[in-house]
């Protein structure tokens, strides 16, 4: 029998530097509601230490439900974040971030460079479990550009014996020295490899990212039990697109507005633009878009925004 989608189904919105602000995983949470989750920026454990209340109060509304993503690579600045997030109740989840590419990331040993010390690795993921609520990690499938079974096994074998039980995957390796938009199609996707993994480890919670943006891949992965699904660059260019391949139907777009515009009103950092940026990723499938998204952009206040989209019959 063939498997099928069904409401089991859970969506990640992916951590991306620039597009997962606030608004846009405030957004996604309201249209989604308890069938996504969603990951902060990167944010390195140095930020949070010296900067803690800024960055807090910048990233996370008052009802926050994201996970914050941070990176590190000194076990013992690692535990002064944590320590500081320990005190921060409207945090519940912290991803550590093993997959990052970008230059600057490496100069300092972060993300995937780091994996390239798994003895390091392992010392910091012991200061990340001395965190109080959820844990996950992000990784890649394999470091350079050849299949490397021996890197994601030893790896997932290391989050295991830790105790951490959700990771992440990118389905394609990371290369050092290679900029970050090459890293992004240059190594090739290797759902397969991804599958293995998920056979070998039945007891991590393995959840596939990388171009799961078509329907032949969702049904490549139903096919093969994966119930989980986390997305990048599709959500943040259309946040509605599960709708059009038929895999998700979303409730009611305007109470999810209502509620979107509700939760940031009163946000000490407002910032018109980034919201109306959220707000363009649901209108790539209404008639008249182009019109749209004129009138939105000459709004100055987020009022007069938010009675266009509450009254107006965008959705209709
Ligand atoms: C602009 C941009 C910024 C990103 N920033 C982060 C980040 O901060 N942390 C992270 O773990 N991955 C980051 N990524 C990688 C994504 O989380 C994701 O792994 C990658 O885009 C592949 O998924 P996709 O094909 O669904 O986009 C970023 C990707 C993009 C395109």
């Amino acid at each position: 029998m063939n498997k099928t989608i069904n409401s089991n189904m859970k969506y990640y919105l992916a951590p991306m530097m620039g597009y997962t602000d606030c608004y846009l995983r405030n957004l996604a949470e309201k249209l989604y509601g308890d069938s996504i989750q969603t990951f902060s920026e990167m944010i390195v454990d140095k930020a949070i230490i010296h900067n803690e209340i800024n960055i807090i109060q910048k990233h996370f509304l008052k009802n926050n439900k994201s996970a914050i993503q941070i990176a590190g690579s000194d076990p013992q600045e690692i535990t002064q974040a944590i320590n500081i997030i320990n005190k921060i109740e409207l945090i519940q989840h912290v991803n550590f971030n093993l997959g990052c590419p970008s230059s600057r990331v490496q100069e300092n040993m972060l993300g995937l460079a780091l994996t390239q010390n798994q003895d390091l690795v392992k010392k910091c993921l012991e200061k990340i479990m001395e965190f109080k609520g959820d844990i996950s990690v992000k990784c890649r499938l394999g470091l350079g550009l050849g299949e490397d079974k021996n890197y994601i096994f030893s790896y997932l074998n290391l989050f295991s014996n830790l105790g951490i039980k959700e990771v992440f995957v990118h389905c394609r390796n990371g290369v050092l020295n290679l900029d970050t938009k090459k890293n992004r199609t240059i190594p090739k996707i290797n759902y397969n490899l991804f599958l293995e993994c998920k056979k070998n480890f039945p007891k991590l919670k393995l959840i596939p990212n990388g171009e799961i943006d078509n329907k032949e891949t969702f049904d490549l992965l139903i096919e093969n039990d994966v119930s989980d699904f986390m997305i990048g660059r599709q959500f943040a260019k259309d946040l509605t697109f599960l709708e059009k391949l038929s895999i998700y139907k979303i409730k009611d777009k305007q109470i999810s507005i209502g509620k979107f515009f509700n939760e940031i009103k009163d946000f000490k950092f407002l910032n018109l633009n980034l919201i109306k940026k959220s707000l363009f990723t649901i209108l790539t499938n209404i008639p008249n878009a182009k019109n749209v998204r004129n009138n939105i952009s000459k709004f100055q206040d987020i009022d007069s925004l938010e009675e266009y989209f509450v009254d107006s019959k965008i959705w209709n």
